[in-house]
């Protein structure tokens, strides 16, 4: 399965989309923790995206489709990949059409979280993450047994530093104009599910996996 997940910032995409990757087999593609990694080891690009990310701005797409165009190309991807935080704009869904096409494969699914901004605000403020491994904890809703470890590698739990509440309104609001045109983008083309977000973990990994009849 080919498989994209829209949604606003913090709607969940990247905890639903690690569970269906781990549950169907195939790789879980975040073009975020793509550049977080770049950040965290310092390379060019990590240097480059920064300067977006901390400004809650896209980074430029001409970058983002040629990091996304490698990646589905390796061997991992030949079964197929979640996209999770790619496309965000036309452009970038227009792009990955025809590199898809090139290969001849196509997307089967792009499913949308649906989640009001107001919960998100509320959610991103108990987001932690561990810089060692990537695993993503809540506070709240999915606490990490041992506080501020990480339950996988023990790292220490951070916040993300494009995480407070005034870049987080600069996102929402980057998502609104520029990503949430892709709902229509994907539905005119027949392939949007929308699951509504808003309940607890467990609850929308029900409707998502009943949503693409896994
Ligand atoms: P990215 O990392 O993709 O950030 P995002 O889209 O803003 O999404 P998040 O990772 O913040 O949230 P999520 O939807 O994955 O939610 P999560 O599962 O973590 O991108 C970061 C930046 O990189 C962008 O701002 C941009 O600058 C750049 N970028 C990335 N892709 C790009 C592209 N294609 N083009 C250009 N620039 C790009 O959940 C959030 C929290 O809520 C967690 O704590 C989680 O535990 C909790 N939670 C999840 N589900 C639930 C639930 N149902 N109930 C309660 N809590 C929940």
């Amino acid at each position: 399965m080919r498989l994209i997940i829209l949604g606003a910032p913090g709607a969940g995409k990247g905890t639903q989309a690690s569970i269906i990757s781990e549950k169907i087999g195939i790789p879980h593609i975040s073009t975020g923790e793509i550049f977080r990694d770049n950040i965290k080891n310092e390379t060019d690009l990590g240097k480059l995206a920064k300067e977006f990310i901390d400004k809650g701005q896209l980074v430029p797409d001409d970058i983002t489709i040629r990091i996304v165009k490698n990646r589905i190309e390796q061997a991992d991807c030949s079964r197929g990949f979640i996209l999770d935080g790619f496309p965000r704009t036309v452009a970038q869904a227009n792009a990955l059409e025809s590199s898809l096409c090139k290969m001849h494969q196509w997307i089967n699914k792009v499913l949308d979280i649906d989640v009001p901004d107001e919960k998100i605000i509320q959610r991103m403020m108990g987001r932690r993450v561990c810089p060692d491994c990537g695993a993503t904890y809540h506070l709240i809703h999915k606490p990490p047994v041992n506080p501020d470890k990480c339950d996988v590698c023990s790292g220490n739990l951070k916040r993300r530093e494009d995480d407070t509440e005034e870049t987080i309104r600069k996102r929402l609001a980057v998502y609104h104009k520029q990503t949430e045109p892709l709902i229509n983008y994907y539905r005119d083309k027949g392939l949007l599910l929308v699951v509504k977000g808003a309940e607890d973990v467990k609850d929308t990994t029900e409707k998502v996996l009943r949503a693409l009849g896994v």
